[in-house]
């Protein structure tokens, strides 16, 4: 088939579309290689796929309206995966049109060229962040999610409401997988995983923030590939017997799915830092931190319907994970 993955030089992005590719599927894979962390870290993702005969890579904004339509009009894709997007609670802080732009300028463009060319599904990435000020555990889709703390899980969520208007005025079949904190080799440079790493190798003090209490799904980078090409396959349909009153949030009478994506098993912070220190085999200079604005102090996913739908649980372990990205960052940085 022929994909769009939008944010091919991301971490995500580049990780399925090396998936697809091996699978014999032809990937256009688009991204603007924006500077909000290290370009080269892009362009090495994207040299690692790059030379595969049926990848083709193009380098346009989301926000692009007129390049938007004619690119999905020249391809005419069978299936698209909109992963490109201002990724990061806190930058969102600092920079909240940035997130505009991308977000939901950039979501809409995705969803007018699914609905004019007739794409058969479109996976989109939410977030956990969604959840905000809930303290139920574990996060359910089937819970209300209507008090996000940051501009970043505001546009997410209103990612999940476009998709919805346009599944149920279009048809398209649209499917929303909520990641929760995803980690591992290529990762991103603003998360705790590869700050830590960067810091500690430094000699430099790591800063933990709300002073380690702090729990989150972390969810290994091939656990979420697997989730996210299976639930292509599963092409959400119209339930007639659906209504609002019935409360199932994640569903509707129109094509229209979210899910939870993450590992169902939350991960102390201090654990995770417990891990990554025997994984470099050098103890953390810690500097304990108040909370930050727009964090959350738990994640943990309710995962059981993505496991009735794709039949795969995550496999990796945090230690197994945070040892495969310590060694993917000691080669690819020669540290
Ligand atoms: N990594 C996580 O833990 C996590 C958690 C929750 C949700 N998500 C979501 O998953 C998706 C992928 O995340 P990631 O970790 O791979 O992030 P990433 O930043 O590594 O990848 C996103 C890519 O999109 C590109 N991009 C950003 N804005 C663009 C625009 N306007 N036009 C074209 N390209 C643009 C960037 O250059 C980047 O390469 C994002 O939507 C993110 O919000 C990620």
């Amino acid at each position: 088939m022929k994909y769009l993955v939008t944010g091919a030089a991301g971490f995500i992005g580049s990780s399925v579309s090396r998936r697809l590719l091996a699978a014999g599927h032809t990937v256009i894979g688009l991204d603007n290689l924006n500077d909000y962390y290290s370009v080269d870290l892009k362009k090495a993702r994207l040299s690692s796929i790059a030379s595969h005969p049926n990848f083709e890579f193009v380098q346009m904004d989301l926000e692009n309206r007129e390049g938007m339509a004619a690119l999905f009009e020249k391809h005419q894709f069978d299936r698209v995966i909109h992963l490109a997007a201002q990724a990061g609670v806190r930058y969102s802080i600092e920079n909240p049109m940035a997130y505009a732009d991308s977000n939901l300028i950039g979501h809409l463009a995705v969803l007018e060229g699914c609905r004019r060319t007739g794409v058969k599904h479109l996976v989109y990435a939410s977030s956990s962040s969604v959840y905000g000020l809930n303290i139920k555990m574990p996060f359910a889709t089937s819970d209300s999610v209507d008090h996000p703390l940051s501009l970043y899980a505001a546009t997410k969520k209103a990612n999940e409401l476009m998709s919805h208007t346009y599944s149920h005025l279009y048809g398209v079949p649209t499917t929303g997988l909520r990641f929760f904190t995803v980690y591992g080799p290529w990762g991103r440079p603003d998360m705790a995983l590869f700050l830590f790493t960067k810091a500690i190798l430094d000699g430099k003090p790591i800063n933990i923030f709300n002073n380690g209490e702090m729990s989150r799904d972390f969810t290994y980078i091939d656990d979420i590939v697997e989730g996210i090409v299976r639930i292509q396959d599963c092409i959400p349909q119209p339930n007639s017997s659906w209504s609002v009153e019935a409360g199932a949030t994640s569903t509707s009478s129109a094509p229209y799915r979210v899910f939870n994506i993450g590992n169902g098993n939350p991960v102390k912070l201090m654990d995770y830092i417990s891990a990554l220190e025997s994984a470099l085999g050098i103890e953390a200079i810690k500097n304990f931190m108040p909370m930050q604005p727009g964090d959350v102090p738990a994640t943990w996913a309710e995962t059981e319907d993505l496991f009735t739908a794709t039949g795969h649980r995550p496999q990796v372990s945090v230690e197994e994970g945070v040892a495969r990205f310590v060694e993917w960052y000691r080669s690819f940085y020669k540290v």
